[in-house]
């Protein structure tokens, strides 16, 4: 699909409705791979069916797990039992955390298996988790510390021999980390773990370890402590709503004139919700309801006005809660008053583009005044933003805040491809078009 192919947004309407945003991609990686070990049937209802989502599910179907596709959900049978080397290559396609998540599974497991994905995918570092799941037994083979990975998993007398109390300290923040190591260690038969982060990441493994039934302590925010053995039981619960999906209609909602938006069900887990708190401190309007749960996740609706915003600065242990946010708030620091700076984002160097390169990219080419660092960047607003021809560099966040950028009021902002949309969000376009954003 190109720019051209797309309606512009609807002149001098208000953006206004209620809406759903995509299931929690997060959420569902771990949904799929929890149901394959887990023992019996697992019902995911609202799962994410972008397609880093079905990529993880294939890979586990060629492992083994029957995971049949329904209009409410998914459901899986699985069991460590039923997983074995798979006859082809696993390829994760443009999914970070399917690869990284997988290789802690199959680092645990008696299997070998290659995972491998797109061009994009094999330039992601994996040595983050090859160290670790090589330190924990796991034999991996890789060129450059890149994907294809070649995974050989422990034995199962190996995993029976240990039963020392083990820890592990992360260099880095990373959920994706954090997870693959408690994934591999899940074939325990005695002894714990535990893994302490430099700080908190999102702390969705924890809580579906402990949904299904194990024995999961949390001494503080940034450490996480198992116990084993570890019997995963299979139970039903429903995928909420992506925040970070949710970030776009907020800023939209925010930068847009008059608008108002009403988003249902979002996912409100404090380890995601740092998009929440910057965007109060800039000054938005947004109402929080949260009182659901959904199986182990809070949740809730959110109500956005359009405000004007100030600058602000976000740093440090805050950077992990509004990671994938950071593009998007970027499009809202362009309409802020003051210099925004984001400060301690390396990390966003090795996500699907080089973020900070591809976001202050963007930015440049709306007409803002950007200041570019190693590991920050800063974004000068207000501006109006002018027409321009937007680089993605093939990141499916910035062809989104793009077409934030553009619903807000600026039709002439053309994006060479939005195809990668895809791989979070199959919706997105439709969503937008329905409260008057421009889309399909
Ligand atoms: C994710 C963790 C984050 C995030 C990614 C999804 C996860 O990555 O950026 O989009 O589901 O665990 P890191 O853990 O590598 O920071």
């Amino acid at each position: 699909m190109s720019g051209a192919s797309l309606e512009s947004p609807s002149g001098n309407h208000p953006l206004r409705g209620r809406l759903r945003v995509v299931s929690d991609k997060s959420l569902t990686h771990r949904g799929l791979i929890f149901g394959a070990l887990a023992e019996g049937e697992t019902r995911l209802g609202t799962p994410n069916r972008g397609a880093d989502c079905r990529a993880t599910a294939r890979a586990l179907q060629t492992l083994g797990a029957e995971i049949d596709e329904t209009e409410q959900g998914l459901v899986i049978r699985g069991g460590r039992g039923r997983l074995r080397t798979p006859a082809s290559q696993l390829d994760l396609e443009n999914s970070g955390t399917g690869i990284r998540l997988l290789a802690g599974m199959l680092a645990g497991l008696p299997l070998r298996a290659t995972l491998t994905g797109d061009a994009s995918l094999c330039r992601r570092p994996m040595r983050r988790i090859i160290d670790p799941l090589g330190r924990f037994g796991a034999t991996i083979n890789s060129q450059n510390g890149l994907a294809p990975l070649e995974i050989e998993g422990v034995s199962e007398s190996a995993l029976a021999a240990r039963g020392a109390d083990e820890r592990v300290d992360l260099s880095i923040a990373s959920a994706q980390v954090k997870s693959a190591i408690l994934l591999a260690h899940l074939g325990r038969r005695a002894g714990s773990l535990t893994v302490a982060e430099p700080s908190p990441s999102r702390d969705h493994t924890e809580r579906l370890l402990e949904f299904l039934g194990a024995g999961v302590t949390r001494p503080d925010a940034r450490t996480v402590r198992i116990d084993f053995p570890v019997t995963l039981r299979a139970r039903d619960w429903q995928v909420p709503g992506d925040i970070s999906a949710a970030a776009f209609f907020l800023v939209l909602g925010t930068i847009a004139p008059d608008a108002r938006l009403e988003i249902e069900a979002v996912g409100l887990n404090p380890t995601r919700t740092g998009v929440l708190d910057a965007l109060l401190r800039m000054g938005a309007r947004i109402a929080i309801e949260s009182d659901l749960t959904s199986g182990p996740e809070p949740l809730g609706r959110l109500v956005v006005e359009s405000a004007p915003l100030r600058a602000i600065t976000i740093a440090g242990e805050e950077v992990p809660r509004l990671l994938d946010e950071i593009p998007v708030l970027a499009v809202a620091a362009a309409r802020a008053e003051g210099l925004t700076w984001f400060r301690d984002v390396g990390e966003l160097r090795v996500k699907e583009s080089d973020r900070i390169a591809s976001t202050c990219a963007l930015l440049r080419a709306l007409g803002a005044e950007v200041i570019e660092e190693e590991t920050a960047f800063a974004v000068r607003g207000p501006v109006r933003f002018r027409a321009a021809r937007i680089d993605t560099m093939a990141d499916h966040r910035i062809a989104m805040s793009a077409l934030i950028a553009r619903a807000a009021g600026q039709p002439s902002i053309e994006i060479d491809r939005l195809d990668m949309i895809e791989t979070s969000d199959p919706e997105f376009l439709r969503t937008l078009a329905t409260i008057g954003g421009g889309g399909v």
